[in-house]
């Protein structure tokens, strides 16, 4: 009896594991690598994303901002391979996009623009990773801040948050509001999402 029970007990497991995987394919059906939540609501910090595709880097150094720039580093930004080829392909974000956005410091300053010399000329060049901001696209989770959840796993060197709380609106969603150039996020910055003209005469059509 006892037998059967625990084999009921490990049939309901089993199926509970696959309701809750079909759920989660259901809310995010064009992505693989999905956001993933702890049970009260924190996004849990995304893995092995430097191997995702890399789509731009704004820079806003000190040295150009009265030495108080709020993030003095490169914004090296990432998105899932998927919601990537999906944005190419239709021109929108799939539900379930991840935006991780690894701030990394510049190299040590040489001259008083912030800037040194390296063989390739002055500049300023990418020194150690310094914090991680996300934003994550889910229309029906985070309705009220436009459809995207934002989230500060720390600004500081790694090791980053192992999961970060969602961020209040004022804080991160209000300014993408009011400044990204379409669907809360800044495309316009980032070439890979434009593909490479052909030379094709169509080409001068956009
Ligand atoms: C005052 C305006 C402002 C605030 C506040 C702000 N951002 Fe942004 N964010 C930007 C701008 C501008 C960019 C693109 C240029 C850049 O990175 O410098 C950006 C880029 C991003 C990106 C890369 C994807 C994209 O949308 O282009 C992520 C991810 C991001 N921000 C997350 C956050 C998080 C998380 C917070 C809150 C902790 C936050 N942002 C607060 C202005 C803001």
């Amino acid at each position: 009896m006892q037998h059967c029970l625990r084999l009921a007990a490990f049939g309901l497991l089993q199926l509970l594991g696959a309701l809750s995987l079909a759920y989660a394919a259901d809310a995010y059906p064009d992505v693989k690598i999905e956001p993933a939540f702890t049970n009260n609501g924190e996004l849990r910090l995304p893995t092995d994303f430097r191997r995702w595709v890399f789509i731009g880097a704004p820079l806003t150094p000190h040295a150009l901002n009265n030495e108080a720039a709020g993030f003095p580093e490169y914004h090296n930004v990432y998105v899932q391979p998927e919601a990537y080829d999906y944005y190419l392909r239709h021109g929108s974000f799939p539900e379930g996009t991840v935006l991780v956005k690894e701030l990394q410091l510049t190299k040590e300053r040489a001259f008083p623009d912030g800037s040194r010399l390296e063989a390739s000329g002055r500049g300023f060049f990418p020194g150690t990773p310094n914090g991680l901001d996300v934003s994550v696209k889910d229309s029906k989770r985070f309705a009220a801040t436009s459809g995207w959840g934002f989230f500060n796993f720390g600004h500081h060197a790694p090791p980053y948050e192992a999961s970060a709380t969602l961020a209040a609106l004022e804080s991160c969603a209000s300014c993408h509001q009011a400044n990204a150039h379409e669907d809360m996020v800044f495309t316009g910055f980032y070439l890979q999402l434009k593909p490479l003209p052909t030379g094709k005469p169509m080409d001068n059509m956009k």
